[in-house]
């Protein structure tokens, strides 16, 4: 019998990108799933093709969803195993080329929810000493990001959180994992506001990372850096000098900002 059969799985973002790639392979791989994010009817959709799986649609820039998500999973009688906190992010342009209201909401997604259903849901899983929580992070995490400064700063506090968390609980029976996907195909360019072809291309499918991630969290590991290219980024980024990397990291968001065909 396989790892994830019978767990009961929370996935927040589940409607698109990596979350639906979550999703999808965990529907078949016998997972109970309890999908969220703010598309109600293609989250309706998803549950109706799946084998266990319900849905419950809200909006975690809202500080307040995570606590009434938990609440009505907890009124529904349901023990959650897994928390995948996956939704999340970014927007491309000079700090002052958006708004406080933007970067607010970006940050109570990508940080506040994250924290907080975290906060929320181990609760209950170091009182029964088993269960995990997945953190969808990102490469962004491991540099400053000049034109990407807020959605790189909020993915280096999940990461940081995460790898602090995993030591904090890992005798006590519960998994802690960070994700950190380089470019992976999804819908994330678009809402960035970045062209839907990378520089550097697409170097993953949002379907490999959900796979070296399940694989990664089965064996109790605390961070991955999804695939062999960015992994070797991530390893040259960190021995070059900062001024090297801000002005990589500027070249590559700058060009794709400059083309924000879809
Ligand atoms: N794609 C990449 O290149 C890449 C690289 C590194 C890390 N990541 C990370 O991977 C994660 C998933 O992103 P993705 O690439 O799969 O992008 P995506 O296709 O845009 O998916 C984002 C998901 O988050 C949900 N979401 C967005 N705003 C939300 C809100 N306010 N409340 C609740 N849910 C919300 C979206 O659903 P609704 O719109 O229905 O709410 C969607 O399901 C993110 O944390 C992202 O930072 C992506």
């Amino acid at each position: 019998m396989n790892y994830y059969n019978g767990k009961t799985i929370l996935i927040t973002g589940a409607s698109s990108g990596i979350g639906e790639a979550f999703a999808l392979t965990l529907d078949k791989l016998g997972a109970k799933l309890i999908l969220t994010a703010r598309s109600k009817d293609k989250l309706v959709d998803m549950a109706s093709h799946m084998n266990n799986a319900i849905s419950i649609a809200g909006d975690l820039s809202k500080k307040e969803f995570a606590q009434s998500l938990y609440d009505e999973i907890k009124d529904k009688k349901i023990e959650v195993d897994i928390v995948i906190n996956n939704a999340g992010y970014g927007f491309s342009g000079l700090f002052l080329d958006s708004s406080m209201k933007n970067y607010d909401e970006m940050m109570n997604l990508n940080m506040y929810s994250l924290v907080n259903l975290t906060h929320l849901f181990l609760k209950d899983m170091v009182n029964k000493k088993s269960g995990g929580i997945i953190n969808i992070s990102s490469l962004a995490s491991f540099q400053p990001m000049p034109f990407f400064s807020i959605y790189a700063a909020t993915k280096a506090f999940v990461t940081s959180f995460t790898v602090s968390l995993y030591e904090e609980y890992r005798k006590s029976g519960i998994k802690v994992l960070g994700v950190c996907p380089g470019y992976t195909k999804t819908n994330f360019n678009k809402r960035a506001q970045m062209n839907s072809i990378p520089v550097a291309g697409y170097l993953m499918t949002s379907q490999q990372v959900v796979n070296q991630s399940l694989r990664a969290y089965e064996k109790g590991k605390f961070i991955i850096v999804n695939g062999k290219i960015n992994k070797f980024f991530r390893f040259i980024t960190s021995i070059i000098p900062t001024r090297l990397s801000l002005a990589f990291s500027s070249y590559v968001i700058k060009k794709g900002m400059s083309n924000k065909q879809w």
